[in-house]
């Protein structure tokens, strides 16, 4: 191992099937969406069981677009976990819609059915589980709710690409979901998203509104307003070399929690929950000062991440009524969460020297 070679937090798996995949596709001329995105659409069909895959731009967009489908608008309230990335807020946004946010049990970093239950108003019309870090929300329990209540459930499992709960892939069990393949995610597609539904109905509303209205290009007869956020063959090609990687992925990414929790016997992980099979996008351990950790870990040339900054405490939110009540289960996680490098890239060498270095820091 290079002692001076710093160590990222998260860097994506690319070598030279990605390459061939795409040079093959450029050969072909035909580089914009096209039947590269078909194979990565159908490869995602046979591994979740969805009945449609529709492949979008990015991840953002695909939550833009499930909204859509499901006639989220002005009026509309929409409920989503405190801790997440903004993208989950600012699609509901994006949508005219109001997001009211909820609290995350501190011990999994998911939100509850109880957690939800004390935001629902006479205005909510959907809830939104993010499956945040691979690790998975209790599912069963949101559905009871959302049936009970008669509101939508649209999952955000942009961070969790082959997590499984109850042995469903998530964004299969809600009425509509999505993935996102951004650079740093389980797998990639440099930018890329996919929404996932069992409905006829709204798979045919969101592949119209990524198409400019229409279901297929080449006609210049709009039936509806739609826009563009197709995906290009180019990142579908991507996609497709990465899939094929997956399994390996998936397995490299288990073993690295396992490592990290098996040389810090003495460090507490985050997850996973009851009923999920975990795909730990990011390994996250808790600690009493995160920032102290990351500082004396970046001396070392380790990189780190702090989790998620609370959504109650972006300042692109303050002064808006989308917050009522307090906080602490996402306040708990950003004041004591830790990501450590999680990189499928990751040698045996390097998870000693990472480990060892913390171990030093918290036994110190
Ligand atoms: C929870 C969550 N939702 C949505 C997104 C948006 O995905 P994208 O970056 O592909 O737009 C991301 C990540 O980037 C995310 O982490």
């Amino acid at each position: 191992m290079d002692a001076n070679s710093f160590i990222p937090q998260i860097e994506p798996w690319i070598t030279d099937d990605e390459l061939s995949e795409i040079t093959a596709v450029i050969k072909s001329t035909f580089i914009t969406e096209n039947t590269k995105t078909e194979e990565f659409e159908e490869l995602f069909r046979k591994y979740t069981g969805a009945k449609h895959v529709i492949a979008y731009s990015n991840g953002s967009m695909a939550l833009f677009g499930a909204l859509y489908a499901l006639g989220i608008g002005q009026g509309n309230e929409v409920i989503v976990p405190d801790l997440t990335f903004v993208a989950s807020p600012n699609a509901v946004i994006l949508a005219g819609a109001k997001p009211v946010f909820c609290d995350v049990d501190p011990k999994t970093l998911q939100t509850t059915r109880a957690l939800i239950e004390a935001k629902i108003t006479p205005a909510t019309k959907a809830i939104m589980p993010v499956h945040l870090y691979g690790n998975a929300v209790a599912m069963d329990e949101i559905m009871d709710l959302a049936r009970e209540k008669g509101l939508v459930v649209i999952e955000d499992g942009a961070e969790a690409v082959g997590t499984k709960y109850k042995g469903k892939h998530v964004s299969t069990i809600g009425d509509i979901g999505i993935l996102s393949f951004y650079g740093n995610k389980t797998m990639t597609t440099a930018e890329g998203g996919l929404i996932l539904t069992d409905s006829d109905e709204l798979a045919e509303k969101s592949i119209r509104f990524k198409n400019c209205g229409r279901l297929t290009k080449g006609t210049f007869i709009h039936d509806e307003i739609g826009h563009n956020f197709r995906i290009t063959d180019l990142h579908s090609a991507i996609g497709v070399a990465q899939f094929k990687k997956l399994p390996e992925i998936l397995k490299l990414k288990m073993h690295i929690y396992e490592t990290y929790k098996s040389l810090m016997p003495n460090v507490k992980f985050y997850g996973p929950s009851d009923g999920v099979e975990m795909t730990p996008w990011f390994t996250n351990i808790r600690v009493e000062d995160p920032e102290a950790l990351s500082e004396h870990l970046r001396a070392k040339n380790i990189g780190t991440r702090r989790l998620f900054y609370p959504m109650h405490k972006q300042p692109c939110y303050q002064g808006l009524d989308y917050f009522e009540g307090e906080f602490p289960g996402s306040l708990d996680a950003y004041e004591h969460g830790l990501s450590l490098p999680s990189s499928v890239t990751l040698t045996g060498d390097q998870l000693k020297y990472i480990t060892d270095s913390i171990n030093d820091f918290l036994e110190g």
